[in-house]
Protein backbone atom coordinates (compact mmCIF):
# COMPACT_ATOMS: atom_id res chain seq x y z
CA UNK A 1 0.00 0.00 0.00
CA UNK A 2 1.40 3.31 -1.16
CA UNK A 3 0.72 5.43 1.99
CA UNK A 4 -0.36 9.44 0.56
CA UNK A 5 2.54 12.25 0.50
CA UNK A 6 1.76 15.64 0.90
CA UNK A 7 4.39 18.46 -0.14
CA UNK A 8 3.68 22.00 0.32
CA UNK A 9 6.35 23.71 -1.83
CA UNK A 10 6.34 27.52 -0.77
CA UNK A 11 8.39 28.62 -3.08
CA UNK A 12 10.16 32.36 -2.75
CA UNK A 13 7.64 33.15 0.07
CA UNK A 14 7.71 33.79 3.94
CA UNK A 15 9.81 35.14 5.73
CA UNK A 16 11.61 33.38 8.80
CA UNK A 17 9.15 34.62 11.26
CA UNK A 18 6.44 33.77 9.04
CA UNK A 19 7.63 30.36 8.57
CA UNK A 20 7.69 29.46 12.30
CA UNK A 21 4.18 30.85 13.08
CA UNK A 22 3.11 28.63 9.66
CA UNK A 23 4.91 25.57 11.05
CA UNK A 24 3.47 26.01 14.57
CA UNK A 25 -0.31 26.30 13.57
CA UNK A 26 0.19 23.28 11.49
CA UNK A 27 1.88 21.52 14.33
CA UNK A 28 -0.78 22.71 16.28
CA UNK A 29 -3.53 21.43 14.11
CA UNK A 30 -2.56 18.07 13.02
CA UNK A 31 -4.44 14.85 14.04
CA UNK A 32 -1.48 12.61 15.86
CA UNK A 33 -2.42 9.73 14.08
CA UNK A 34 -2.36 11.12 10.76
CA UNK A 35 -1.84 8.43 8.21
CA UNK A 36 -0.68 10.12 5.55
CA UNK A 37 3.10 11.23 5.16
CA UNK A 38 3.44 15.45 5.41
CA UNK A 39 6.22 17.73 4.32
CA UNK A 40 6.37 21.49 3.94
CA UNK A 41 9.48 22.81 1.75
CA UNK A 42 10.49 26.69 2.90
CA UNK A 43 12.80 28.87 1.15
CA UNK A 44 16.18 28.23 2.50
CA UNK A 45 16.63 30.89 4.89
CA UNK A 46 13.94 29.45 6.80
CA UNK A 47 14.92 25.77 7.21
CA UNK A 48 16.21 25.95 10.25
CA UNK A 49 14.03 27.91 12.68
CA UNK A 50 11.02 25.53 10.90
CA UNK A 51 13.49 22.18 11.80
CA UNK A 52 13.53 23.13 15.54
CA UNK A 53 9.70 23.91 15.49
CA UNK A 54 8.68 20.93 13.38
CA UNK A 55 10.75 18.37 15.42
CA UNK A 56 8.76 16.00 17.39
CA UNK A 57 5.60 16.67 15.00
CA UNK A 58 4.62 14.74 12.11
CA UNK A 59 5.61 17.18 9.90
CA UNK A 60 8.34 16.72 7.71
CA UNK A 61 11.38 19.37 6.25
CA UNK A 62 12.22 19.69 2.55
CA UNK A 63 14.23 21.42 0.62
CA UNK A 64 13.16 23.20 -2.89
CA UNK A 65 16.30 22.90 -4.71
CA UNK A 66 20.21 21.60 -4.06
CA UNK A 67 23.83 21.47 -5.83
CA UNK A 68 25.44 18.34 -7.08
CA UNK A 69 28.54 18.60 -5.29
CA UNK A 70 29.18 18.18 -1.98
CA UNK A 71 31.40 21.69 -1.23
CA UNK A 72 33.68 23.66 -2.91
CA UNK A 73 33.47 26.95 -4.64
CA UNK A 74 29.77 27.65 -6.33
CA UNK A 75 28.58 30.93 -4.68
CA UNK A 76 25.49 31.06 -3.60
CA UNK A 77 24.58 27.31 -3.44
CA UNK A 78 23.77 24.63 -0.96
CA UNK A 79 24.80 21.23 -1.01
CA UNK A 80 23.33 18.18 0.03
CA UNK A 81 25.49 17.44 3.13
CA UNK A 82 24.06 21.10 4.64
CA UNK A 83 20.36 20.04 3.78
CA UNK A 84 20.96 17.06 5.75
CA UNK A 85 22.52 18.81 8.42
CA UNK A 86 19.61 21.21 9.12
CA UNK A 87 16.90 17.98 8.99
CA UNK A 88 15.54 17.76 5.50
CA UNK A 89 14.55 14.37 4.85
CA UNK A 90 13.03 15.31 1.23
CA UNK A 91 14.74 17.38 -1.72
CA UNK A 92 12.45 18.78 -4.75
CA UNK A 93 14.45 18.32 -7.52
CA UNK A 94 14.26 19.50 -11.43
CA UNK A 95 10.72 21.64 -10.49
CA UNK A 96 9.60 22.82 -13.85
CA UNK A 97 10.44 26.47 -12.50
CA UNK A 98 14.49 25.55 -12.34
CA UNK A 99 14.11 23.79 -15.65
CA UNK A 100 12.52 27.25 -17.30
CA UNK A 101 14.44 29.67 -15.49
CA UNK A 102 17.62 28.23 -14.03
CA UNK A 103 18.47 26.26 -17.32
CA UNK A 104 18.28 22.98 -15.48
CA UNK A 105 18.70 20.18 -17.62
CA UNK A 106 17.98 16.21 -17.16
CA UNK A 107 21.32 15.51 -17.05
CA UNK A 108 22.19 18.07 -14.12
CA UNK A 109 19.27 17.01 -12.45
CA UNK A 110 20.46 13.44 -12.43
CA UNK A 111 23.49 14.60 -10.77
CA UNK A 112 21.57 15.94 -8.03
CA UNK A 113 19.38 13.38 -7.27
CA UNK A 114 22.23 11.12 -6.80
CA UNK A 115 23.68 14.15 -4.69
CA UNK A 116 20.51 13.46 -2.70
CA UNK A 117 20.63 9.81 -1.99
CA UNK A 118 24.21 9.84 -1.71
CA UNK A 119 23.60 11.45 1.36
CA UNK A 120 20.62 9.84 2.53
CA UNK A 121 17.42 11.77 1.90
CA UNK A 122 14.99 11.23 -0.48
CA UNK A 123 14.52 12.98 -3.91
CA UNK A 124 11.19 14.21 -5.22
CA UNK A 125 11.62 14.68 -9.05
CA UNK A 126 9.32 16.89 -10.27
CA UNK A 127 8.71 16.43 -14.16
CA UNK A 128 5.56 17.42 -16.43
CA UNK A 129 4.78 18.90 -20.16
CA UNK A 130 4.71 22.50 -21.39
CA UNK A 131 0.83 23.43 -22.95
CA UNK A 132 2.62 23.45 -26.52
CA UNK A 133 3.85 20.34 -26.02
CA UNK A 134 0.37 18.74 -24.57
CA UNK A 135 -1.26 20.40 -27.99
CA UNK A 136 1.08 18.85 -29.82
CA UNK A 137 0.85 15.44 -28.64
CA UNK A 138 4.73 15.19 -26.91
CA UNK A 139 3.35 14.81 -23.29
CA UNK A 140 4.28 11.06 -23.15
CA UNK A 141 7.68 11.31 -24.71
CA UNK A 142 8.58 14.56 -22.65
CA UNK A 143 7.73 12.89 -19.73
CA UNK A 144 9.34 9.55 -21.05
CA UNK A 145 12.38 11.62 -21.43
CA UNK A 146 12.70 13.53 -17.83
CA UNK A 147 11.81 9.83 -16.32
CA UNK A 148 14.78 8.52 -18.06
CA UNK A 149 16.62 11.06 -17.86
CA UNK A 150 16.33 11.89 -14.09
CA UNK A 151 16.80 8.21 -12.78
CA UNK A 152 19.58 7.54 -15.03
CA UNK A 153 21.95 4.82 -13.05
CA UNK A 154 20.36 5.41 -9.87
CA UNK A 155 19.71 1.40 -9.46
CA UNK A 156 16.42 -0.29 -7.95
CA UNK A 157 17.32 1.16 -4.39
CA UNK A 158 17.92 4.45 -5.62
CA UNK A 159 14.45 4.48 -7.98
CA UNK A 160 12.30 2.89 -4.59
CA UNK A 161 13.88 5.79 -2.44
CA UNK A 162 12.18 8.32 -5.45
CA UNK A 163 8.96 10.29 -5.48
CA UNK A 164 8.09 11.80 -8.82
CA UNK A 165 5.78 14.50 -9.03
CA UNK A 166 3.64 15.03 -12.10
CA UNK A 167 3.31 18.47 -12.96
CA UNK A 168 1.99 19.78 -15.89
CA UNK A 169 3.50 23.21 -16.20
CA UNK A 170 0.27 24.66 -17.95
CA UNK A 171 -1.08 23.39 -14.72
CA UNK A 172 0.87 25.09 -12.27
CA UNK A 173 -0.03 28.93 -10.23
CA UNK A 174 -2.44 29.08 -13.48
CA UNK A 175 -5.93 27.76 -11.35
CA UNK A 176 -5.78 25.52 -14.04
CA UNK A 177 -5.86 21.97 -12.70
CA UNK A 178 -5.51 18.98 -14.82
CA UNK A 179 -8.46 16.52 -15.04
CA UNK A 180 -8.70 13.82 -12.88
CA UNK A 181 -8.27 11.67 -15.58
CA UNK A 182 -5.68 13.70 -17.21
CA UNK A 183 -3.54 13.59 -14.66
CA UNK A 184 -4.10 9.67 -14.25
CA UNK A 185 -3.08 8.67 -17.32
CA UNK A 186 -0.01 10.40 -17.00
CA UNK A 187 0.65 8.45 -13.51
CA UNK A 188 0.07 5.11 -15.00
CA UNK A 189 2.55 5.59 -17.80
CA UNK A 190 5.28 6.98 -15.23
CA UNK A 191 4.25 3.68 -13.59
CA UNK A 192 4.79 1.91 -16.73
CA UNK A 193 8.03 3.64 -17.11
CA UNK A 194 9.42 2.89 -13.77
CA UNK A 195 8.24 -0.80 -14.37
CA UNK A 196 10.45 -0.86 -17.27
CA UNK A 197 13.59 0.02 -15.37
CA UNK A 198 12.79 -1.73 -11.94
CA UNK A 199 10.05 -4.72 -11.69
CA UNK A 200 6.53 -4.36 -11.04
CA UNK A 201 7.31 -4.49 -7.42
CA UNK A 202 8.85 -1.40 -7.11
CA UNK A 203 6.92 0.73 -9.51
CA UNK A 204 3.87 -0.31 -7.05
CA UNK A 205 5.36 0.30 -4.51
CA UNK A 206 6.79 4.39 -5.85
CA UNK A 207 4.60 7.00 -4.85
CA UNK A 208 3.27 9.53 -7.79
CA UNK A 209 2.65 12.76 -6.59
CA UNK A 210 0.39 15.66 -8.72
CA UNK A 211 0.84 18.85 -8.55
CA UNK A 212 -0.79 21.92 -10.58
CA UNK A 213 -3.33 24.23 -8.63
CA UNK A 214 -4.20 21.68 -5.67
CA UNK A 215 -6.89 23.32 -4.07
CA UNK A 216 -8.73 22.46 -1.02
CA UNK A 217 -11.88 21.70 -3.79
CA UNK A 218 -9.83 19.11 -6.07
CA UNK A 219 -7.77 17.28 -4.05
CA UNK A 220 -10.14 14.67 -3.42
CA UNK A 221 -10.88 13.82 -7.12
CA UNK A 222 -7.35 13.72 -7.89
CA UNK A 223 -6.71 11.26 -4.66
CA UNK A 224 -9.63 9.07 -5.94
CA UNK A 225 -7.56 7.97 -8.88
CA UNK A 226 -5.47 4.83 -8.38
CA UNK A 227 -2.45 5.94 -9.83
CA UNK A 228 -2.30 9.47 -7.74
CA UNK A 229 -0.23 9.08 -4.26
CA UNK A 230 -0.44 12.59 -3.09
CA UNK A 231 0.06 16.32 -3.96
CA UNK A 232 3.06 18.66 -4.33
CA UNK A 233 0.80 21.95 -3.40
CA UNK A 234 1.79 25.52 -4.21
CA UNK A 235 0.16 28.47 -3.96
CA UNK A 236 -2.42 26.59 -1.74
CA UNK A 237 0.32 25.55 0.83
CA UNK A 238 0.98 29.22 1.86
CA UNK A 239 -2.52 28.98 3.85
CA UNK A 240 -2.52 26.65 6.99
CA UNK A 241 -6.30 26.16 6.76
CA UNK A 242 -5.84 25.62 2.77
CA UNK A 243 -2.89 23.03 3.48
CA UNK A 244 -4.88 21.56 6.43
CA UNK A 245 -7.60 20.70 4.33
CA UNK A 246 -6.02 19.49 1.56
CA UNK A 247 -3.93 17.24 3.79
CA UNK A 248 -7.24 16.05 5.32
CA UNK A 249 -9.09 15.39 2.15
CA UNK A 250 -11.67 12.36 2.12
P1 LIG B 1 0.58 25.72 -7.63
O1 LIG B 1 -0.07 24.77 -6.65
O2 LIG B 1 0.69 27.12 -7.12
O3 LIG B 1 -0.02 25.61 -8.99
O4 LIG B 1 2.11 25.22 -7.76
C1 LIG B 1 2.36 23.89 -8.04
C2 LIG B 1 3.80 23.65 -7.90
O5 LIG B 1 4.60 24.10 -8.69
C3 LIG B 1 4.25 22.87 -6.74
O6 LIG B 1 5.60 22.51 -6.85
Amino acid sequence: MRRPFICGNWKMNKTVRESEIFAQQLAALLPPSLQRDVAIAPPFTALHSVALIIRNTPIRLAAQNVHDRPKGAFTGEISAPMLLDIGCQYVIVGHSERRSYFGETDEWINKKIKAVLENGMQPILCVGETLEEREENFTFSVVERQIKGGLQGLGIDGISKTIIAYEPVWAIGTGKTAEPFQAQEVHRFIRKEVEKLTSQEVANELRIIYGGSVNPSNISPLMAEEDIDGALVGGASLSVDDFLSIIMYK
